[in-house]
């Protein structure tokens, strides 16, 4: 049986990629950022899964505003990183996980989560910007990537409380799989930002610190929130942090934490990570 143990939420700002590609994460601006992740790079080390389930959000990379799946899970062998608009990242092609993802695919729309599966996709920031930050620059991932890939940029994304129930279904369907793997689930983007408008440079401090004790405590009062609130309190781009609630839903009902880092700015965003454990409940 496959066994989802551990999750870890992280921003995943562009500038944070390219500053680690042009080697500049010792910059003065830059150094306290990359600090924050040294505790999880030591842990990771030591906490390789088979497979990490990573929940993130194409930004008009693979999907343009004429195709927009709300979930999309990756089913291919390999996601090649997508050009940006300064040609492809200079990061490893990321090995998928075809027979798990596979399993997923028939657990969840059987389960009654309508999913798009991408037998063919490109990836941007979204995904390879967390695997920089906890993996540095290998010259491959040492994991295998199911990337899951949710619709927050164009109106309108999916509820909280949906992307809450995905991850507890992801857990059910992951716990049906017949060969013994342990699988990390992230979910990414965040936290409070606002890139446009009057509101532009928006962050909440507060707010964030809030989001992350709930979070981790009581899922399922956080899924309540509505998108407007998170909007209002969290920046237009803070509606990123739905993805957050399917890591968390995928967690099981308890989870402990065992690291929080939290940075104000990293370019225009609160930069806010986390690595939670499960905590099974007796049988
Ligand atoms: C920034 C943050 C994002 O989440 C993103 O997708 C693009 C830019 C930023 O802070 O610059
Ligand atoms: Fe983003």
């Amino acid at each position: 049986m496959a066994r989802i143990t551990h999750g870890l939420t992280t921003s995943h700002i562009p500038a944070v990629g390219a500053t680690i590609d042009h080697g500049r994460t010792q910059e003065p601006y830059w150094k306290p950022l990359f600090d924050g992740y040294e505790w999880t790079k030591a842990w990771a080390k030591q906490n390789v899964p088979d497979v990490i389930i990573l929940v993130y959000n194409d930004h008009a990379s693979a999907f343009t505003p004429e195709l927009v799946p709300t979930f999309a899970l990756g089913c291919a062998d390999e996601f090649p990183p997508a050009d940006e608009g300064y040609g492809p990242r200079p990061v490893p092609v990321v090995a998928g996980r075809a027979d798990l993802a596979a399993h997923m695919a028939e657990g969840l729309i059987l389960d009654e989560f309508d999913l798009t599966l991408m037998y063919k996709m490109e990836v941007d920031h979204g995904l390879t910007v967390p695997l920089s930050l906890v993996y540095g620059q290998p010259d491959a991932w040492p994991v295998t990537v199911i990337p899951l890939a949710v619709n927050v940029v164009q109106y309108p994304p999916p509820t909280a409380h949906r992307c809450f129930m995905l991850g507890q279904a992801i857990r059910r369907t992951v716990e049906r799989f017949d060969q013994d793997l342990n699988v990390h689930i992230w979910g990414t983007g965040g936290m409070s930002h606002q890139l446009q408008g009057p509101r532009a440079g928006f962050i909440n401090q507060t707010w964030d610190h809030a989001f992350m004790d709930q979070l981790v405590k009581d899922p399922n009062g956080l899924s309540q929130l509505k998108h407007l609130e998170f909007v209002r309190e969290a920046g237009a781009e803070g509606i990123e942090l739905v993805m957050w609630l399917i890591m968390r839903g995928a967690l099981g009902p308890e989870a402990q934490e065992l690291y929080r880092f939290y940075h104000v700015p990293g370019s225009n965003t609160a930069v806010g990570h986390l690595v939670l454990q499960s905590v099974e409940t007796p049988a």
